[in-house]
């Protein structure tokens, strides 16, 4: 079963990994393989220079990503909850930003507003081409593919399609499926908490990440959900919010759970020490997240105007001041990694300001 599921994420790398082949040069002088996407290259620049801070792996290059899962997880097989990634989250505003999983996209909506009205394009693909741009910020992250030419949203999606820290795994797993992901790639998919921050679970310390390096896409969260906690960054413990092993670093009941759940914690584990791995499932689930509910026959792959992410800094370790002893390995099939500590005695984590 294990084999099984790895098999058939690396089936879907090797698809989405499919070249690009006729070259068109734009009148700026950038080279992409179909004209149709040379006029997403000054609307790259714009959200580089003006929402990116100048293409920075911030807080809004992280929320670009959160708002992308928000936006297309409202979309069922089985029900209809929703256009999946279509936009409604920025269009239908009013009514899904009520939703209490939707807590803190708020200030994403706002930020990015302004630029879905000044540019041509729709909104599931304005949402969507901003996340795939915010994430090739991050060292380490895979390129993301971009597919142009989703039609405007009909509707609003429905309320709690968007799992929620205190949900159990069970229905964590069953939105997913509900949805399409299976257990290992809802897993994949969760290597975006390796560049994020919490506003709104504790919202006194605003910006608290989920990983000591939350300017890196790195596996390090992989490995700091797996560590013994005990400590709350701030006035916790809060809803969803359990005990985290380092000062200043928050933890997600969520993550906490299926990093030890024996239906996800060996896809978990396998992340830990395979950063190539990690980024290309990830960049697999991606593709799939920003086409459900669209009609893949009327797109036009534009994937070469997204930037090419620099290599990912440093290797996996353990945080400085603890051990192997640490971790609760939960992978009954798989030898953990061997990991070396960082020297020196434990630091804290500095939040995520801009
Ligand atoms: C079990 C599933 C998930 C749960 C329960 C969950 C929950 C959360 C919560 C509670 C936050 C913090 C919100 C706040 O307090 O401001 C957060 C942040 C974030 N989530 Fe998730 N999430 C899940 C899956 C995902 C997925 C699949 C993605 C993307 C593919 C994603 C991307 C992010 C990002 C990038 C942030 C950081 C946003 C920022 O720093 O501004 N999450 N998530």
């Amino acid at each position: 079963m294990l084999f099984k599921s790895f098999v058939a994420l690396s089936a879907l790398a090797t698809t989405a990994s499919a070249a690009l082949t006729r070259r068109v040069t734009c009148p700026d002088g950038n080279i992409v393989s179909n004209q149709k996407c040379c006029f997403l290259f000054p609307i790259l620049e714009d959200l580089q220079t003006n929402l990116f801070e100048g293409a920075v792996c911030g807080e809004d290059a992280h929320s670009a990503l959160r708002i992308a899962f928000h936006d297309a997880i409202g979309f069922s097989l089985n029900k209809n909850v929703g256009g999946g990634a279509d936009g409604s989250i920025l269009v239908f505003s009013d009514t899904e930003l009520a939703f209490h999983a939707n807590g803190g996209i708020d200030d994403i909506v706002a930020a990015q507003t302004p630029f879905f009205q000044k540019h041509n394009l729709s909104a599931g693909d304005f949402i969507q081409f901003a996340a795939a741009v915010g994430v090739a910020n991050c060292p380490g992250a895979p390129r993301l593919k971009f597919l142009l030419g989703r039609p405007p949203p009909k509707a609003a999606a429905a309320d709690l399609t968007v799992p929620e820290p205190f949900d159990n795994v069970t229905s964590i797993l069953a939105r997913f499926k509900d949805a399409g992901f299976a257990p290992v790639e809802a897993v994949a998919l969760l290597a975006s908490h390796t560049i994020a921050a919490a506003d709104e679970v504790d919202p006194t310390i605003p910006g608290t990440p989920f990983d000591s390096t939350p300017g890196i896409f790195d596996s390090q969260f992989f490995i700091e959900t797996l560590l013994v906690g005990s400590q709350f960054p701030g006035t916790g413990p809060h809803q969803g919010e359990v005990a985290s092993p380092i000062l200043g670093e928050m933890r997600l009941q969520s993550d906490f759970l299926l990093a030890r759940d024996s239906r996800t914690a060996c896809f978990w584990q396998a992340n830990v020490n395979s950063p190539t791995f990690m980024r290309d499932a990830f960049e697999v689930e991606m593709l799939k997240l920003s086409l459900l509910g669209q009609d893949i026959s009327t797109l036009t792959d534009c994937s070469d105007v997204i930037p090419v992410p620099a290599p990912v800094q440093g290797t996996a370790h353990l945080p400085a001041g603890s051990s192997l002893n640490d971790v609760q390995a939960s992978c009954s099939l798989l030898k953990f990694p061997t990991l070396t500590a960082d020297p020196g005695a434990a630091t804290s984590v500095a939040p995520v300001t801009s």
